[in-house]
C-alpha cells in the first residue's frame, strides 16, 4: 500500500465515518459496544453486530477456550475502535489491536478509552510485524473486504498462526455470485460521490467476498472453510425475498466464516 493512496484513504473513511456519527466522547459508548449504541447513531447496526459477537463468543471462541485450557494469543485485523480487543481482554485472552487507523472516536486511539489495556499497533494487515507462528487465533471483524488481495492477506495470517491456529471472519459482505458484489460497489461509489463529493476509492479494497472466491482461496492456499449462518430475525432474513420483489440485486449475507490451513 503506498502511503499516498493510505494517507488519502485514510482522510476520506475519517471523513465517512465522523458524518455517519461513529465514536463518542463518552467512554461508556465504547464500553457498551457491541451490545448497546448508547450514541443512537447506528442502533440498528450494532444490533446486528452484537447477534454476530454472541455466537461467535458461543460457537466459536468457547469451544477454542475448552480445547486451550489457556488464555489465547489473538490478532484483531483492522480493530477499529477496538471494542473486540476490548472484550477478548474481559475474558483473559491476550488480542493484539492492529489497524492502519490511528483515530481517536473510531481508531486505536480509542484503546484508551477502555478500562483494560491491551497492545495496539498500527500497521497493515498485509505486512504484519510479528514473528512466524506468534498467535492461536486471527479476526477479520468488519474488516477483511477492505482488503485489495485475499491471497497475500491470508498468506499473512498463515504465517502469523500457530500450526493448530484459526482464522475467522465476521461481519464482511459475501454474495453468491461476484456481479451482485460488484453492483453493490458501484452503487457505493455513486452513493459516496453523491454524499460527500468523493468516491472513496483511494485503496484498491475487494469490498466484498463471493462464493465462487471462497472455493478459489480454499483451493489455492489450502484453506478448509467452516460456514456459520447465523441467525439476525425475520426482517434480515427476508431481505433477499424483498430484493427479488423489488427487482433489487441480492443483497449480501454476513456469515460467519472459521479458516483452517490444511498446511500451515
Ligand atoms: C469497518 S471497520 C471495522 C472496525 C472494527 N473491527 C469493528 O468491528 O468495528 C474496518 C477497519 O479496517 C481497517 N483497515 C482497512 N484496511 C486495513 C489494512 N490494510 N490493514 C489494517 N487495517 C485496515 C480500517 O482502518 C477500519 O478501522
Amino acid at each position: 500500500m503506498e502511503l499516498t493512496e493510505r494517507r488519502r484513504f485514510l482522510e476520506d473513511y475519517r471523513t465517512i465515518r465522523h458524518a455517519e456519527g461513529r465514536g463518542s466522547e463518552d467512554p461508556a459508548y465504547y464500553r457498551a459496544l457491541p451490545y448497546q449504541d448508547l450514541s443512537g447513531n447506528n442502533a440498528w447496526q450494532w444490533s446486528i453486530r452484537a447477534r454476530s459477537f454472541r455466537y461467535f463468543e458461543r460457537a466459536i471462541l468457547a469451544p477454542l477456550e475448552r480445547q486451550h485450557m489457556r488464555p489465547l494469543e489473538i490478532l484483531d485485523l483492522g480493530a477499529g475502535n477496538c471494542w473486540m480487543s476490548y472484550r477478548l481482554a474481559i475474558r483473559k485472552h491476550h488480542p493484539v489491536a492492529l489497524d492502519i487507523f490511528a483515530d481517536s472516536r473510531d481508531g486505536l486511539l480509542a484503546a484508551r478509552k477502555y478500562p483494560r489495556s491491551f497492545p495496539v499497533l498500527e500497521a497493515q494487515f498485509d505486512e504484519l510485524p510479528f514473528p512466524s507462528r506468534s498467535f492461536d487465533l486471527a479476526i477479520f471483524n468488519a474488516s477483511i473486504h477492505y482488503s485489495s488481495d485475499y491471497r497475500r492477506t491470508l498468506t499473512e495470517v498463515r504465517r502469523c498462526l500457530r500450526p493448530e491456529g484459526c482464522f475467522v471472519i465476521i461481519d464482511s459482505p459475501i454474495y453468491r455470485q461476484p456481479e451482485h458484489g460488484e453492483s453493490m460497489r458501484t452503487e457505493r461509489r455513486r452513493q459516496f460521490q453523491q454524499q460527500y463529493g468523493f468516491p472513496s476509492d483511494a485503496l484498491p479494497s475487494l469490498e466484498y467476498l463471493d462464493e465462487p472466491e471462497l472455493a478459489r482461496l480454499a483451493e489455492d492456499l489450502e484453506i478448509e472453510w467452516h460456514i456459520h449462518r447465523v441467525w439476525y430475525g425475520w426482517s434480515w432474513f427476508l431481505r433477499p425475498w424483498k430484493a427479488r420483489m423489488q427487482g433489487r440485486r441480492p443483497p449480501s449475507r454476513f456469515w460467519i466464516l472459521v479458516g483452517a490451513f490444511v498446511k500451515p
